[in-house]
């Protein structure tokens, strides 16, 4: 099992931003909170309570939130804002609608029975596979799919819901303040991008709706793409999976969209013997700063779950 000492949880606690609002626990955070990707929900209600849920005496965040606290003398460096966001200013609720069905083209996009099980592919055979796939609506409002980015042996696997519009046009998974969020996650836990961490998402193409704002993933979209991912995780064996959003973490683990919050933060779950962690999506993180302890109490469970050895 990993340890994880007390610089590294102060390290993490900083780079998500929280360090300033230990300090300030009896006045507003002053950290300013830039709201961007509405599309994401919690994936659990934030209850009025001092300690993250998952905070019992002794856990790691209350250890963590304590040790932050005697930390304000000791001159930590200021927290850098997270950067202004520009896409997505839509209406919150409309994120809430699962049951938009997208325009369906009129040809059969059904790939032929020649073509390789997903199950044998290469690395270099899957990526032009789903550079390429018909196999669903999103198809055609894509600019680029957006396979996924990191260390093929990655020890952490970290899977988003789908692509928004900048990653639609980059071809690269959370490269808005979302990702720059989930960056200083990752660096804070030691795996930057593209060391030891792997970034993925459920479908591989960007939903939108028709006035072509992002949306979540419709079941059908989620069933059509989930190969390619499941896929994926065949080819890295990862030590631990950290679902970001409700909607990772339900297609995950195959459990009805309306799968309750509480039944999906705050346990380890199991894709075919691999740990699964449910945490929140960065862009929720960003409307919801306060949420950035639970977010921690989650990858304290996540390095927890990495088998030992
Ligand atoms: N949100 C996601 O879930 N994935 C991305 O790649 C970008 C934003």
């Amino acid at each position: 099992m990993q340890t994880f000492d007390s610089h590294n949880r102060q390290r993490v606690l900083h780079e998500l931003g929280l360090g300033p609002m230990w300090l300030l626990r009896d006045a507003e955070p002053a950290i300013p909170v830039a709201v961007v990707e509405t599309r994401f929900e919690p994936v659990i209600v934030p209850a009025p309570v001092p300690e993250p849920a998952m905070a019992g005496a002794g856990s790691p965040v209350k250890s963590a939130w304590s040790e932050l606290e005697v930390e304000k003398s000791k001159n930590l460096p200021e927290v850098q804002p997270v950067a202004p966001v520009v896409e997505n200013t839509s209406e919150p609720d409309a994120w809430l609608v699962q049951e938009i069905v997208p325009d369906m083209p009129t040809e059969d996009m059904s790939q032929t029975s020649q073509e390789p099980a997903i199950t044998t592919l290469s690395w270099d055979e899957l990526q032009p596979m789903v550079e390429s796939c018909r196999q669903c609506g999103l198809c055609q409002g894509r600019k680029k799919a957006v396979f996924g980015t990191g260390d093929q042996q990655a020890r952490w696997l970290f899977v988003g819901e789908g692509p928004g519009y900048n990653e639609n046009l980059q071809g690269l998974p959370f490269v808005g303040a979302a990702g720059q969020l989930l960056d200083n996650m990752l660096k804070s836990l030691g795996v930057p991008r593209g060391e030891q961490s792997y970034i993925a998402n459920i479908v591989k193409c960007r939903p939108t709706d028709a006035q072509g704002k992002d949306r979540p993933p419709t079941a059908d979209e989620i069933a059509a793409c989930l190969p390619y991912l499941h896929r994926q995780i065949a080819l890295i064996k990862p030590q631990i999976i950290v679902a970001l959003g409700k909607t990772a973490a339900v297609s995950l683990l195959d459990m009805d969209l309306e799968t309750p919050v509480g039944q999906l933060r705050g346990k380890v779950h199991q894709f075919k013997g691999i740990p699964v962690v449910a945490s929140y999506h960065p862009a929720y993180l960003l409307r919801k700063p306060a949420d950035k302890a639970k977010a921690w109490a989650d990858l304290c469970l996540a390095i927890k779950a990495i088998p030992a050895g």
